[in-house]
């Protein structure tokens, strides 16, 4: 009797096996025969009622019985997770023959460029680069500058105001004034930034561009040093052969006031398509410190002399890439901008 059951309880194991998927299939297995109150554990418990002579061969029975269903379990346990575990490597296997996923670098934008190149020129000349407000009093970007009230440049068709006494800097000259109101001198500064005019977007203008402002102060400066900077400047920017020439010009803020060409670095300065057959092409403003502006900064111009010059950056950049649309600098095209 026992015999047959226990026979029962080993095919029954043996199906259980052969159908389990996973381990928690065998844990159940292992509850339902071997648990407190599996199938095998019956048996156990009805041993009393087996004749005392026939207990060691039952008990023995039960037992091997147990052994086999055990061993039966631990081997498809055992099978069960190396499978899981090959599974799991060969879904973790890295082809080290497979093209590695290419890595685009960026590179400066051409505006930056030039600004690099032209604050190295000026740092190697002992010049300090500084900061000022984009967001400005109407003092700092006209009155200071001398231009008053009523002159065209404060026309509200050209200057962004904010309110009445702030605007958005139309140049980057207002630095000057700050830089001299903190009463340093000498001074050899120049300050790059933004500047806002209300201006259409074309191949030439944009209401968004950027100047590098530079100042000079200091006892008997005169035009002379101006002259020799900015053809140093001219050089490093252009290469070594570059000519300068001053034509006379007028700002509020410097007297004598000068606009300076370099010669053509196309042609040299025959005359080709690129300067429009001048040989010239005009670069900056510039110009002696106006006393006036020295005195309302508290610098007295019978000591002090100084000189000043605003450079547009676009025009550096597009001049130096040969760039003929400025608006190829802000659009942001990746086919443009790769080309530098
Ligand atoms: N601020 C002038 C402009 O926006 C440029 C300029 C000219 C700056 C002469 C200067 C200068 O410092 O001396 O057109």
């Amino acid at each position: 009797m026992i015999q047959e059951d226990l026979e029962r309880i080993r095919e029954e194991a043996k199906e259980q096996i052969e159908k389990a998927v996973s381990s928690d299939d065998i844990n159940q297995i292992k509850v339902n025969i071997l648990g407190k109150k599996g199938a095998l554990t019956a048996i156990l418990r009805g041993m009393k009622d087996v004749a005392k002579e026939d207990r060691p061969k039952v008990g023995q029975l039960v037992n091997e019985t147990r052994e086999k269903i055990e061993q039966a379990l631990a081997k498809t346990q055992a099978e069960m997770e190396a499978k899981a575990q090959n599974a799991r490597l060969s879904a973790e296997t890295i082809d080290v023959t497979l093209p590695a996923k290419r890595m685009e670098r960026g590179h400066l934008h051409p505006n930056q460029v030039a600004l690099r190149e032209i604050e190295e020129i000026f740092i190697g000349m002992g010049y300090e680069v500084v900061d000022g407000p984009e967001v400005e009093k109407d003092y700092y970007n006209f009155e200071a500058l001398n231009i008053p009230a009523d002159h065209p440049a404060k026309d509200e068709q050209d200057t962004f105001y904010i309110n009445r006494d702030m605007l958005l800097r139309t140049q980057t000259s207002g630095v000057q004034i700050h830089e001299m109101e903190k009463g340093r001198i000498p001074i050899r500064m120049i300050a790059p930034g933004r500047v806002y005019r209300a201006d259409e977007v074309d191949a030439t203008h944009s209401p968004v561009f950027h100047q590098v402002e530079g100042l000079v102060v200091d006892k008997g400066i005169t035009f002379a040093d101006l002259k020799g900077t900015l053809a140093e400047f001219a050089k490093g920017v252009f290469g070594e052969e570059t000519k300068v020439r001053f034509r006379p010009h007028h700002f509020p803020f410097t007297e004598p006031s000068a606009e300076m060409d370099i010669s053509c670095f196309k042609c040299g300065g025959k005359g080709c398509s690129f300067c429009k057959n001048e040989g010239w092409i005009e670069i900056l403003g510039c110009g002696m410190v106006h006393p006036h502006v020295l005195e309302m900064c508290h610098i007295d111009p019978e000591e002090y002399s100084g000189f000043a010059f605003g450079i547009g950056l676009e025009r550096i950049a597009l001049l130096k890439y040969e760039i003929d649309d400025m608006r190829l600098l802000y659009e942001n095209d990746i086919r443009f901008l790769r080309q530098f």
